[in-house]
């Protein structure tokens, strides 16, 4: 059994609220994941004092966990290259400097593969809309990032679990009525094709579990909530436990409580794998 801890949007930076991030710390300090997914927005402006704190994030779950991280929309400084006019690796220059210089990585642990895709590519003509909010936001998924999942997938044994985590959530929020990632139903049949069995990805800030059905098989859909003070609607803070086992995967939403100080464990949600 692999046991994830997947976190989304920590939001470092004037959003974050330190009491959750510290009981965060602290749970993983205790050493029950094998794995910490963080699924974007680490920080709220990209700024270099932001990611700062993000790196020491990872690092210390590092002692304990392995751990795979990818960027999200507020990690990278869109406005230094719109339209692809401008620089662009400026866009996503404190991210490489304090989080991975990479922004797709694949990590395997026994008996399962998670691949780390970038939905933030910043302001594309691809994810060009009318909304003037949304211009920097929508998340994509390129055909050649398709393929590299592909071939990660490829490399690992034979009935590795495959694990795609990513940070625009391609199922619609519940409260938002949106898709993060543009062309949700290209991706989906992605996922499919390639066989995932999971997706742990963030960007609502409203927590949610869903399960997609294929003829082949199905994927399981794990959008973590926020951990700051942006939650969607006032709701609290929330993280998502999941556990990866050969037949099956289980994913419980754990929930901040004020009054109890720290996260509390929802139901457990369990899925047939394949
Ligand atoms: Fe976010
Ligand atoms: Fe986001």
């Amino acid at each position: 059994m692999t046991t994830v801890l997947h976190v989304s949007d920590l939001h470092f930076g004037k959003p974050a609220v330190p009491e959750q991030i510290e009981r965060i710390e602290e749970f993983i300090q205790k050493g029950h994941f094998d794995v910490v997914a963080i699924s974007g927005d680490l920080s709220q402006r990209a700024l270099s004092g932001e990611m700062q704190r993000g790196r020491s994030f990872i690092r210390d779950a590092e002692r304990v966990s392995r751990t795979i991280v990818v960027p999200g929309n507020h990690d990278v400084r869109w406005w230094m290259a719109p339209l692809g006019i401008g620089d662009k690796e400026a866009m996503y220059k404190t991210y490489r400097a304090f989080i991975n210089p990479e922004l797709e990585t694949v990590l395997r642990v026994p008996g399962v593969t998670f691949v780390g895709l970038n939905t933030a590519h910043g302001v594309a003509l691809h994810t060009l809309t009318w909304n003037y909010r949304d211009v920097s936001i929508i998340g994509d998924l390129r055909k050649s990032q398709i393929a590299y999942a592909r071939r990660m997938f490829e490399e690992s044994p034979e009935g590795d679990a495959r694990v795609i985590v990513m940070h625009h959530n391609p199922m619609k929020g519940e409260l938002s009525k949106r898709h993060g990632v543009v062309d949700t139903r290209r991706v989906l049949g992605a996922f499919a094709d390639l066989g995932v069995d999971l997706v742990l990805c963030g960007h609502d800030h409203q927590e949610a579990i869903h399960y997609v059905e294929h003829t082949r098989r199905g994927t399981v859909i794990s959008t973590a909530g926020t951990v700051s003070n942006r939650s969607r609607g006032g709701r609290p803070s929330s993280l998502n436990i999941i556990k990866i086992r050969e037949r099956t995967i289980d994913v419980i939403t754990s929930v901040w409580s004020t009054k109890e100080t720290t996260f509390v464990r929802g139901p457990t949600k369990a899925y047939k794998r394949g």
